[in-house]
């Protein structure tokens, strides 16, 4: 059976983490990327990392024509979809390019995939499909409802998958439900690259700490938790991209087909912003200034994942703590205060 992994979205923060975890399990990758959020860079220090270069197309997912292309010249396995738009925020501003890039362009995808029967496929979803959570932790069964266009775009793809699994029982379809990624390659070569101010928490804690911004705007202080700030599962990269190749060996071993299996990829355990901040700090030896703000818009209090069904039909489960986060999130960001620009 081959072992050839087409990986969409391979140039960004997770697929490079996982195109290196791919390569060590003895999986061949394709990379395919637009490089409309990631640099080429990734790849030459992926390449660099694995020792041996990345076979990468530049390309966009919602062009059959060079999908055709690449699937005409490689015998897949399955595809590994990380290619999307990630930016809440400019989701709300700009609805109709994340529906586009997102829902259009998976569509393309899985359209392409039918026309070369390819039927294995990881796709990149997230715990915000769960909106606001009923209970915690949250598992699989949990109720989906979205705020904004971003988490729109990734609950109507699984619905997708979901139609799609039921017309034809020979796909195979795992949505990834990824909390809270964060941290970067121990080599520090390779982490997060935003390319403006950082929305996310550990990239905006983490560009504090080098220096190139000031303080940190801690949004909200009055949640019912452990001291008022919000709670989040965080997930060492190097996990979830761990993560990934369970899920491609799970289905390697399957004698019939999984339909739409979706699964949440998550520690477990949450962390309050505080602890965050207080954990990098102290591995990074920085002072972090920081100062309690309103809440910010469409969060939330809690979110942080049941990872039963991971370990339970997987075998994975997340192994690196808090600290192993802020301290490979500081070596990337210390040895890269520019992130890819940085030549090394
Ligand atoms: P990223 O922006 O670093 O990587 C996404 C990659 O996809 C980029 O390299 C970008 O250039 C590429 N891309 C975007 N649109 C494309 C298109 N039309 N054609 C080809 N390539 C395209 O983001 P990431 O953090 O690595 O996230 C990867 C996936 O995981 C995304 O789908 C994201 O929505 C999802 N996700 C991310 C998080 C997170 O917090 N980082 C959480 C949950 C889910
Ligand atoms: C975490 C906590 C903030 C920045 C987002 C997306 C979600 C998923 C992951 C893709 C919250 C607080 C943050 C700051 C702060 N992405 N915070 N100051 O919101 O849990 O999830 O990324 O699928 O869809 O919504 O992550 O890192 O933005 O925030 O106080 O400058 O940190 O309020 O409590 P979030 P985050």
């Amino acid at each position: 059976m081959t072992k050839k992994i087409l990986v969409t979205g391979g140039a960004g923060y997770i697929g490079s983490h996982t195109c290196i975890a791919l390569h060590e399990a003895g999986y061949d990758i394709v990379v395919y990327d637009n490089l409309s959020n990631s640099s080429s860079e990734a790849i030459n220090r992926v390449s660099r990392l694995i020792g041996q270069p990345i076979e990468f197309i530049e390309g966009d997912i919602r062009d059959a024509e060079s999908l055709r292309q690449v699937f005409s010249a490689h015998k897949f396995f399955g595809v590994i979809h990380f290619a999307g738009l990630k930016a809440v925020g400019e989701s709300v501003a700009k609805p109709l390019k994340y529906y586009d890039n997102n829902v259009s362009g998976t569509i393309t995808l899985l359209e392409v995939m039918s026309e070369y029967d390819v039927k294995n496929l990881v796709f990149s979803s997230s715990a915000t499909v769960y909106g606001d959570p009923e209970t915690l932790p949250i598992d699989e069964s949990s109720k989906r409802s979205c705020t904004n266009p971003y988490g729109q775009s990734k609950l109507t793809v699984e619905h997708i998958l979901e139609d799609l699994a039921v017309s034809n029982t020979s796909w195979n379809l795992i949505p990834l439900r990824y909390f809270n990624p964060v941290g970067a390659h121990s080599s520090g070569q390779i982490g997060e690259d935003p390319n403006d101010i950082p929305n996310n928490l550990m990239p905006y804690i983490s560009q504090v700490a080098v220096g190139k911004l000031a303080k940190l705007n801690i949004f909200g202080n009055d949640y019912p938790t452990v001291d008022g700030t919000g709670v989040r599962d965080f997930i060492h990269v190097t996990d979830l991209a761990q993560g990934h190749v369970a899920a491609l060996n799970y289905l390697k071993d399957q004698s019939s087909s999984v339909g739409f299996l979706p699964i949440n990829l998550g520690t477990g355990k949450g962390t309050s912003v505080v602890e965050l901040v207080t954990a990098f700090s102290k591995v990074s030896g920085q002072d972090i200034p920081y100062q309690f703000t309103d809440r910010r818009a469409g969060d939330i209090a809690s979110c942080y994942a049941s990872a039963d069904k991971a370990k339970s039909l997987l075998g994975w489960q997340a192994k690196l703590s808090i600290n192993e986060m802020c301290q490979d999130s500081w070596r990337w960001q210390s040895m890269n205060p520019n992130g890819y620009k940085d030549k090394v």
